[in-house]
Order: C-alpha cells, then sequence, then structure tokens
C-alpha cells in the first residue's frame, strides 16, 4: 500500500487537496452535484472534450447501484452492506435505498478519499445503523478487521459487498483480482458481491476500442489510475461465486427500469457490472 495513505479513519479537512482533480469530486460534477472545486471542473471538461458522454456513464453508474441495492435488500433479503469505494454522499446513497426496503438494515462506507470520509460522516453516520471509514481497498485485511466495520456487519450472516465502479481506479499492479478474492474470501454464505467497472469494448464494438485506450490515458492523468478492462478480466473479480441473472452485462441491461438510458452508444459498451451469490 503507498506511504501516502494514512490509516485510522480520522482523515479530515486539512487533508483534502482541492489543487488536483479527484475522482470522486469528478464524478460528483457529472453525477449534477457541488462538491467539487476549480481544479475538478477543469478535468472534468478535459474529460469532456474526449468523451462527451462521461455524464450519462456517471448517472448509469449511480442507476445500476440503485437497481442492486434494492434488488439485494428486497428480492435477496440482504439487511447488512460494506460499500467499498463509496463516493461522495449524493442522492440515491446505498444507505437511503436500502432503508426504503428495510429501515434496520445496517450499512458501512468506505472510502480513501477523506473528502468522502467528512461529508459522509456529516450526512450519513447514524451510529446505530450507518457507519463511514476512511480507508484504501487495497487493504482489505484492515478493512475487514476495523472496529467500525464488526460494530455493525456480522459475518456471520450473509453481507451485500458492493464494489461499483472502484476496482477500475486500481492499478494492475495493486492486484485488484487478489483484493476482490480476499474480501470474497471473508464472506458467509448466502453473501452478494456486486461489481461495475469501465470495460474495454469488445469483438462487438472495435471502433470503440482505439478511442477508449486514448481516453484511459487521459482519466489517468488526472487520477493517477482508470483502466478499461477486458471483460473476462471482470468476470474473475466474481471468483466462484454464481452470477445471477443476466449476469456480467453492461449495466443498461442489468434488470433495467423505466429510467435506464438504453442507448446502445460508447456508454452502453463500456461500463459493465452484475452481481453474484456465494454458495
Ligand atoms: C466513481 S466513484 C464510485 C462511487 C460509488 N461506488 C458509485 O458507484 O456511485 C469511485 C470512488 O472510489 C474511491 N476510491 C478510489 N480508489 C480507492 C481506493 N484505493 N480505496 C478506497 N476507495 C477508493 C474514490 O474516492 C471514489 O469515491
Amino acid at each position: 500500500m503507498p506511504e501516502d495513505i494514512r490509516r485510522g479513519s480520522s482523515r479530515g479537512i486539512a487533508d483534502i487537496d482541492i489543487t488536483r482533480p479527484n475522482g470522486a469530486r469528478v464524478y460528483d460534477y457529472f453525477l449534477g452535484g457541488k462538491d467539487n472545486f476549480t481544479a475538478d471542473r477543469v478535468f472534468a471538461n478535459t474529460i469532456l472534450e474526449c468523451a462527451p458522454k462521461a455524464p450519462l456513464g456517471a448517472q448509469a453508474g449511480r442507476a445500476f447501484l440503485r437497481r442492486v441495492v434494492r434488488f439485494l435488500a428486497a428480492e435477496a433479503g440482504i439487511s447488512q452492506f460494506l460499500d467499498i469505494g463509496s463516493g461522495l454522499p449524493t442522492q440515491g446513497n446505498v444507505s437511503e435505498v436500502a432503508h426504503e426496503v428495510n429501515p434496520e438494515a445496517h450499512v458501512v462506507y468506505v472510502d480513501n478519499d477523506p473528502m468522502v470520509y467528512t461529508h459522509s460522516m456529516a450526512l450519513l453516520s447514524d451510529a446505530r445503523r450507518v457507519e463511514v471509514i476512511n480507508a484504501d481497498i487495497r487493504d482489505p485485511a484492515r478493512i475487514l478487521a476495523d472496529p467500525t466495520v464488526r460494530s455493525l456487519i456480522d459475518f456471520n450472516r450473509p453481507v451485500g459487498l458492493l464494489m461499483l465502479a472502484v476496482l477500475h481506479h486500481i492499478d494492475d499492479h495493486d492486484d485488484p483480482a487478489g483484493i476482490a478474492a480476499s474480501f470474497r474470501d471473508a464472506m458467509p454464505a448466502g453473501s452478494y458481491l456486486a461489481i461495475s467497472s469501465f470495460r474495454m469494448p469488445g469483438a462487438e464494438a472495435p471502433e470503440l476500442q482505439a478511442v477508449t485506450v486514448e481516453n484511459e490515458k487521459i482519466v489517468t492523468s488526472g487520477f493517477g489510475s482508470a483502466r478499461w478492462r477486458e471483460e473476462a478480466e471482470i468476470r474473475g473479480w466474481f471468483g466462484d461465486w454464481e452470477l445471477v441473472s443476466p449476469g456480467l452485462v453492461s449495466l443498461a441491461d442489468w434488470r433495467p427500469d423505466e429510467r435506464t438510458h438504453t442507448e446502445r452508444d460508447e456508454i452502453y459498451h463500456s461500463f459493465f457490472g452484475g452481481v453474484a451469490r456465494k454458495d
């Protein structure tokens, strides 16, 4: 784990760097939020020049989160969620959606961004049902042993483990497959894992591959890391857990509702997700 990632769940305002663009804040900007600074907006506009539909991608990611949490809470009976790479608390948070179904559901938000931590603490923390920690997904052992996590998540009962739009920010050398495996191994039978990730367009849309490689370079230049992965690699992050229908698919095809953006555009081909269950 890099040394600049501080341990503990107590990072604060002093740790927030507003001079450089930041993934959580640019995502917020694309979602129409106000928790972003000039550096974020300048970089967001650079992204928009090469990927004008990026805001639609952010909206598709957030809508997928909502459909997944509703499915887990309402149909799969999950009542405790560990949301890693949770992002800035915008409308339709995991706890908001889960509590619509089950007001007693427990949720722990995990993010390595200090601004996500301070905002989530201010808006979401409710020690009885919802907690927030500042931690890095690249250190699963620390997250799984965290006393705050353990105060709300009972690892003897099925857990809804969410890694939504976060593993594509993990470089190959930080071993996203190994990270996913460490979390999977700690979950009891009956748990579910939801993943969404940027995906390199496949043989069905070869014309998008070159531009995606260019976009990857641009986004990485601002955020440090952002990878569009091959579909087989993303599938591997689910290990031997069984994907629920419809499998690993474009976000638009995962149990869409009437608001789902269904155009077969670059967002459709390059943002995939799925949900799997541990037997
Ligand atoms: C694009 S946002 C996704 C937010 C939310 N999960 C969603 O799908 O709407 C990605 C989030 O992952 C967080 N993140 C990036 N790298 C991380 C890491 N190494 N450990 C924990 N969180 C990380 C960022 O701070 C950001 O809040």
